[in-house]
């Protein structure tokens, strides 16, 4: 694995193939989110803060990623875990950072676990949005032997470090904030946090921090400052995207770069042709992929994997996660489609809602109908099959163009087994049946209404099983015995 040029700059092609090395830093404390919840692992578009950065690492086609954790280190490296997909992406290696002596001090920690021959790109845990396009840029800036820096031009630079330049341009230093004069204050452009440059160097240099600063930490940007009195060139790539770069260290900053991804994310499927109603009002959480002429309702949620095919529309306050939904369906306003593992499908020209849930499994053929308040769950339903109203579906085979009634549920949970109901096509299920499971309801046959079947019947047969009315002619109802 190693690293690919960005576009065909053909120098320093050899220099240019190293492998690349992320270091992620994660330890700080993340005061200001005032949670119990390490920040890192707070989410972004329903993924872990970390989870974009090791998506950017593997993009990146990452050799390996030392991730530098402190505060909450063995709930984050538990979460880590969870993701066994990330193991094939990259070496995963944790070190720790106890106490807290900067970043600096920080990457000291990650230096043992990387090699000498990489490049070393250092990204921090809660800068979620950048993008590997942009890393690819530095490191060919960097081209296997200079110190490439990040930098961003802000109107507002305080807090940052500033990148110092001589009067040919070249950058010197960078200095922080607190450490700056005035005059170095005035300067807007700023470190963004991100840096490449080859580990064998970065050795050298952090060998050398001290922490006689304003904040008595170890400065991880105080390097430039070697780097330069050795005579290393190094490189600033400037950026004009500050959402690559932003930081989330409050709920306020992590709700505003929330925002700013929903919106790109929204921009991007209208460039494709996909028509939302208002681009404020769409959450996308995952990956939703789109044909052409394909409508959005305002206040929609998108998770997990979702594809809607060509003419799709969905109504307006819909939840859908992990589904297939073929050409021409409708989702009505208010459906909760969630696939989970088993994913959901809706066949071409189905008509889905309002009110409608469909849980792991649904499987819904073309043209099939599913109403207000019904839920289906790992059941499929063939051709024309329709439930249109307050039904419940589950574990259930259902044939082609069968019919089932309003108030009509599958008992199919006996309180420790699930029973499977195949309904066969053509049935016709009348209202408010209870389908004791297991069961076999023949091809053609009919269910009277407010039946509770347990046994299967016959093919075109009428089944009805409930109390016999009875009438009693001229009935009179007792009356009120009056108190003398
Ligand atoms: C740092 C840079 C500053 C830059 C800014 C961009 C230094 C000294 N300064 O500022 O030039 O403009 O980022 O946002 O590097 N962390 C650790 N261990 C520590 C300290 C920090 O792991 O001991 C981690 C934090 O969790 C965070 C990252 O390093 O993920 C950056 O730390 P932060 O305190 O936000 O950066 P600053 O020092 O403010
Ligand atoms: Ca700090």
């Amino acid at each position: 694995m190693s690293f690919i040029p960005s576009s065909g700059s053909g120098k320093g092609a050899d220099l240019a193939s190293k492998p690349v090395d992320v270091v992620i830093m994660a330890a700080g404390k993340g005061t200001r989110m005032k949670s119990r919840l390490p920040k890192v692992l707070h989410t972004l578009a329903g993924q872990p803060l970390l989870q974009h950065v090791f998506d950017t690492a593997a993009g990146l086609m990452a050799r390996k990623v030392v991730l530098i954790t402190g505060h909450g280190a063995e709930v984050v490296e538990a979460s880590c875990g969870k993701h066994a997909a990330m193991a094939e992406r990259f070496a995963l290696e944790f070190v720790r950072q106890e106490p807290q002596l900067g970043t600096g001090h920080a990457v000291q920690q990650a230096l043992p676990a990387l090699a000498d021959d990489g490049m070393v790109v250092i990204l921090s845990g809660d800068v979620p949005l950048t993008q590997s396009d942009t890393l690819f840029h530095l490191l060919s800036v960097a081209a296997g032997q200079h110190l490439a820096l990040l930098t961003l031009e802000l109107p507002d630079p305080a807090g940052y470090g500033r990148i110092v330049r001589g009067a040919d341009g070249a950058v010197q230093a960078i200095v922080e904030h607190k450490d700056a004069s005035e005059e170095q204050r005035a300067i807007t452009e700023v470190y963004s946090g991100i840096m490449a440059l080859p580990a064998a160097a970065l050795k050298r240099w952090l060998a050398r921090l001290d922490n006689r600063n304003a904040q008595g930490e170890y400065y991880l940007t105080d390097i430039v400052k070697f780097a330069v009195a050795e005579g290393c060139s190094v490189q600033a790539y400037k950026i004009a995207d500050a959402v690559q770069v932003a930081g989330v260290n409050s709920p306020v900053q992590l709700a505003a770069l929330e925002r700013a991804y929903q919106l790109r994310v929204a921009n991007r499927l209208m460039e494709e042709g996909v028509r939302l109603a208002d681009p404020a009002r769409i959450d996308v959480r995952g990956d939703l992929s789109c044909a052409h002429d394909v409508s959005i309702d305002v206040n929609c949620v998108f998770m997990g994997q979702v594809s809607l095919g060509e003419g799709v529309s969905i109504g307006a306050h819909c939840v859908i996660a992990n589904a297939v939904i073929d050409a021409g369906a409708v989702i009505h306003p208010f459906s909760h489609i969630d696939g989970e593992k088993l994913g959901v499908t809706v066949g071409q020209g189905a008509l889905v809602g309002p009110f409608a849930r469909l849980r792991p499994g649904a499987r819904l053929g073309a043209e099939v109908h599913i109403g207000n308040f019904v839920e289906v769950k790992n059941s499929t339903l063939a051709a024309g099959a329709k439930a249109n109203h307050l039904a419940y579906l589950g574990d259930a085979t259902v044939g082609e163009r069968v019919n089932y009634g309003a108030g009509s549920i599958t008992a199919n949970y006996d309180g420790a087994n699930k029973h499977r109901t195949v309904i066969e096509a053509d049935v016709h299920i009348g209202s408010n049946c209870v389908l004791v499971a297991p069961l076999t309801l023949g091809a053609g046959g009919t269910i009277g209404g407010g039946s509770t079947i347990t046994k299967s019947t016959e093919a075109g047969a009428l089944t009805v099983a409930r109390g016999k009315q009875i009438s009693v002619p001229n009935w009179s109802r007792p009356k009120k015995i009056s108190k003398s």
